[in-house]
């Protein structure tokens, strides 16, 4: 069985940042009440024009990853898109990627797991490499959240907590036994599905439908809806089950966990596990004050972050988590 292991990593990011005071002026909130709640400052939003989508933002991130990885494009033997917010109904934007890097003809997956999308797919990957079918896989994460997020009074509980962005490993077979990915964990319970969610338009609730049910435009299943506080106590529990489910599958203790990259749901649910585990504030990685929450791209732009920051060395043990809608949830355990 080979390992997997990250040779590359890459962020990019929207240059237009959008503040607290900025939504404060499209909406009725302020800076403190997102801040208390959240931990959020800042987030970026695809400005229209600047030639941001999901899929070139994720390009632009895939772009740097392989150019650290040292992989030429034409080595990658599969591309995993993780996204809630793809660019088209269908096709995804695995095939986006493919066109735009112009990587001959290898496939391309899309992966549906929202916040746990990163870490779904670097599980995907990892069990490509083990079992020997690929050797280089491009991974990436990205979200326009901006471009479907209801700015008005009506949705602020929900739109200012999201941003857009992309993140993106080059993960490929490791020569070293006992270096790189050491397991994934991932987990789902559907019936808790429409918590988060967006329901539509889809094929079970089309166009027309919705304008006939909403003739005043009020209650509008084409913006998310999210039961906060239900999401944000599954969150807490969820995430502490499946660090330690990594954790003892590796035989591993909490106190052998120099990084943990919590997905950048909150701040205050990064916090209330950073406390759960008795993590010192280095242990754990945050930006979601810069960054607000980017689904599956929040990951691995922190991962990219934390490691261009140099709070990444070889041999430190990385733990990966993420929950989110589904409700899904996961981990990565990494030896760095
Ligand atoms: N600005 C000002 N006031 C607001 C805003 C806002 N942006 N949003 C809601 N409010 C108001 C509400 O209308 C409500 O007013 P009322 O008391 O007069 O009715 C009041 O603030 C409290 O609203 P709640 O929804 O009860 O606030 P809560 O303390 O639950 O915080 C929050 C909301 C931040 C969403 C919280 O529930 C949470 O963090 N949940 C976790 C979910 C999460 O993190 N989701 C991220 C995406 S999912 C994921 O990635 C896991």
């Amino acid at each position: 069985m080979y390992q997997t292991k990250i040779a590359g990593l890459g962020k990019y990011v929207p240059e237009n940042v959008v503040t607290n005071d900025d939504l404060s002026k499209m909406m009725d909130t302020n800076d403190e009440w997102i801040t208390e709640r959240t931990g959020i400052k800042e987030r970026r939003h695809i400005k229209k024009g600047d030639g941001n989508t999901t899929a070139t933002m994720g390009v632009k991130a895939a772009r740097i990853a392989l150019e650290r990885s040292g992989i030429n494009k034409d080595e990658i033997d599969l591309i995993v898109f993780a996204t809630l917010s793809p660019d088209y109904y269908f096709p995804g934007c695995g095939v986006q990627v493919q066109e735009m890097l112009d990587i001959k003809t290898c496939p391309a997956l899309d992966v549906r797991n929202q916040c746990s999308g990163f870490i779904y797919a670097i599980s995907v990957a990892d069990q490509f490499i083990k079992t020997g079918m690929y050797k280089n896989i491009l991974v990436i994460g990205s979200e326009n959240h901006s471009g479907g997020l209801d700015f008005t009074t009506r949705g602020r509980s929900v739109s200012v907590i999201f941003g857009d962005g992309a993140g993106a490993a080059v993960l490929t077979r490791s020569d070293h036994n006992g270096q790189g990915i050491l397991s994934t964990h991932l987990h789902s319970e559907g019936k808790h599905a429409l918590e988060l969610s967006l329901k539509g338009p889809s094929t079970n609730y089309w166009v027309p439908e919705i304008i006939a049910d909403n003739p005043q435009g009020d209650d509008i299943p084409y913006y998310p809806y999210m039961n906060g506080q239900f999401v944000f106590k599954n969150a807490v529990q969820r995430f502490s089950e499946v660090i330690n489910e990594g954790l003892e599958a590796n035989g591993l203790e909490v106190s052998d966990i120099d990084m943990l990259i919590p997905h950048q749901a909150n701040l205050r649910i990064s916090q209330f596990i950073q406390q759960k585990f008795r993590l010192k504030d280095e242990q754990v990685y945050n930006n979601i004050q810069r960054y607000g929450n980017t689904t599956a791209a929040s990951i691995p732009i922190a991962l990219t972050e934390a490691w261009e920051e140099g709070k990444i060395d070889n041999e430190d043990v990385v733990v990966l988590a993420a929950f989110g809608s589904g409700f899904t949830w996961g981990s990565a355990i990494i030896k760095w």
